[in-house]
Order: structure tokens, then sequence, then C-alpha cells
């Protein structure tokens, strides 16, 4: 039996050098492996929780719906749909929420990131905070279980959402007798948390990312604000720095170990961001010419995501057909 990978990015903003190599590319990489069955989604009720209007929603749709499929998904190998239109996943979000502790939820890092911000700021806790940030782990669980998945590849900050989803998918099973399939994550340990512009780990939420696709001058200028010491050059750069943790993403490990020693010889910090904008465009380039025919043809976008859904909702209709029956709302 074909093991089963499933993985979704919300389109609340731009993708980034951290979503490619966090996920994408690990994804991408599952997909090519015959021993595996691949659902790739966009998260778009994910992202309610913090986009502003229906433009937002609909410009970081397409961005990272043309980013997946420019980055080598194969519809005809990867099941690729858009959230919202598997309606069975919001059938078994409720189920879910019924087998999920309160406390639980409140362990989640997301809200307890919110909370401990409003407490420093001394405000009401909970200012802010709507039910579906709240209930943002839930409807993860039931977008990876309603598909009988087994490996989620994500970024490390994602590792509690699918301990959260094996914590619900037990207590389900517990209930109402073995249903569910309890997933792992899978994570690229190389690439767990890719550093941003200023060293922290790259995040729409920090605005310190480096979208993927953008045109060569953004990348440049994008590239150029990467946070460094104040180092000359001529004095030893420390191998650890942001610009050369990047420039290992997109080299040939030769040429890498050529810019290491490079850096430790005193390169100084504005020929070193320029060769790592050569070597990163060389390597996005081809790309985001298909990044830039998918946006020029988003109805090819459409068509493939229909088709997509249309397969998943054949999975999702038996899983949910078998919760059904195990809660006893069959007919
Ligand atoms: P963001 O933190 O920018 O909002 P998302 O939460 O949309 O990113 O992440 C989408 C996917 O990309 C997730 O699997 C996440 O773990 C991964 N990811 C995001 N940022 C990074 C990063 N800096 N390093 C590695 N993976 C990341
Ligand atoms: N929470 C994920 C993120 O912020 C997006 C996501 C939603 C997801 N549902 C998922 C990831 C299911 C993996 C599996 O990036």
């Amino acid at each position: 039996m074909k093991k089963r990978v499933l993985t979704g990015i919300k389109p609340t903003g731009y993708a980034h050098l951290g979503n490619y190599f966090g996920a994408i590319k690990p994804a991408i990489e599952l997909s090519h492996n015959e021993d595996y069955d691949c659902y790739y989604f966009i998260a778009d009720y994910h992202a309610l929780t913090t986009l502003e209007n229906k433009e937002e929603m609909q410009e970081y749709f397409y961005n990272i719906a043309c980013t997946w499929l420019a980055c080598g998904l194969d519809p005809a190998k990867v099941v690729f749909y858009r959230q919202s239109d598997i309606k069975e996943d919001f059938e078994l979000n409720w189920i879910l929420a019924n087998v999920t502790p309160k406390g639980l939820m409140n362990r989640a890092h997301a809200y307890k990131a919110m909370v401990e911000k409003n407490e420093n700021e001394g405000i009401d806790r909970d200012d802010g905070v709507n039910m579906g940030l709240y209930n943002y782990p839930i409807l993860m669980a039931a977008d990876i279980l309603l598909f009988d998945t087994d490996l989620v590849p994500v970024g490390l900050d994602q590792k509690q959402h699918i301990e959260i989803a094996r914590d619900i998918a037990h207590n389900f099973n517990v209930k109402y007798g073995k249903s569910l399939k309890g997933p792992k994550e899978y994570i690229d340990e190389d690439n767990k948390t890719l550093v941003g512009l200023d060293g922290r780990k790259m995040s729409k939420s920090y605005n310190n990312t480096i979208r993927l696709f953008t045109d060569e001058k953004t990348l440049k200028k994008s590239i150029m604000k990467i946070v460094t010491d104040s180092r000359l050059p001529g004095e030893p750069k420390d191998k650890d720095c942001t610009v050369n943790k990047l420039f290992k993403l997109f080299a040939e490990k030769e040429e890498a170990e050529k810019f290491e020693n490079d850096l430790l010889n005193g390169l100084g910090w504005g020929d070193a961001k320029n060769r790592l904008f050569e070597v990163a465009n060389k390597f996005i380039a081809p790309m985001r010419e298909k990044f830039d025919y998918y946006m020029a043809n988003k109805d090819e976008v459409d068509e493939i995501l229909k088709e997509g859904a249309l397969k998943a909702e054949k999975v999702a209709r038996e899983v949910l057909s078998r919760v059904r029956q195990a809660i006893g709302t069959d007919r």
C-alpha cells in the first residue's frame, strides 16, 4: 500500500524561501517517489484568521497556487485542490471539535503567543483572538485525518499541529473505535527553520521574508537588506551568518565550500550579497518563468484545482462516511 502524503499552505501572504525549502521542496520530492500518494492543497479557509478582505484572499490564493505549480507539482501525479472546495472537511472539523479538550487548544502555539503578547501589553488576554484562530488546529486536524494521511511535510513550526492532529485522532478512536489514522510530521532536518532577513525564523508575521517569486530587481533588493554584522572587507566573517546559510541552499557543494572559504578569508558583505543574489536568481529563474505563465493563465490553474477537488472529494467522502458510521449519523 502506498503511503499517503498531505500538506497545505495558507494564502496569508506571498510565498517565501522558508515555505519553499521547509515545505514545498520536500513535498515535491516526495511526489516524485512512486511509493507515495500525494495530496497538496491551498488552505484558504485557514487564511481567514488573518486576511482583511477578498482582494487579499484572491491575490495570495493565486500566488500560492501558482507557486506550487511553478515549483514542479505535477497535477497528473498529485491531487492538488483548494481546501474550501472540500465540504467534508468542515463537517469533520465539527465532529472532531467534540473530541478535542479545550485545554489542548489553550496550549496551541499560535493562540498562546497571542495571549502572551496581550498579557505583556497589559490588555485583555483574548484581545484580537477570534474563534477561527482558536479552533485553527482542529480544522488542520480535519484536513489531515480526512485523507487517512501518513506523512505531513512541514517546517518545524508546524510540528505541534501534527501532534495535535494525532491526539485528536487518538481521542476519536478511543471513544468510537479505531476509525482514524494518526499522521506523522515529515521534517527536512537541514531546512526545518530557515532564517529571515533579521536572523530570526523567516516568516510572514515577522516581515523578514525573501519572496520566492518577484522580479530580479526586487529579489536583489531583499537580499541587500539581510542584516549583517559590521565587520569590514578583509575581516573574516562568521560561517553561521545568514548570507552563508542562504547561499548553501542554492549552490552546489563545491561552490558553497568556496563561498564559505571566501567569507572566512574576508569577503566583503556587499560582494557576498551580490554572489548570493546571482546563485539564488539562477536557481529561481526557470521556476519564475513557469510562475509567470500560470499567473497569466489563471483559468488553467482553476481547472487543475477543480479536477483535483473532484479526486479529493472521492476519498474525503469515504473517510467521512466511515466516521459517520462510527458516531451513528449515517443512514
Ligand atoms: P509563515 O510562517 O510565513 O506564515 P506558513 O505558516 O504559511 O508561513 O508556512 C507554510 C509552510 O512553510 C509550513 O509547512 C511551514 O512550516 C513552512 N515554513 C514557513 N516558514 C518556514 C521557515 N522559516 N523555515 C522552514 N519552514 C517554514
Ligand atoms: N497550518 C499550516 C501553516 O500555517 C497550513 C495548513 C493547514 C496545513 N492545514 C494543513 C499544513 C494540513 C499541513 C497539513 O502553514
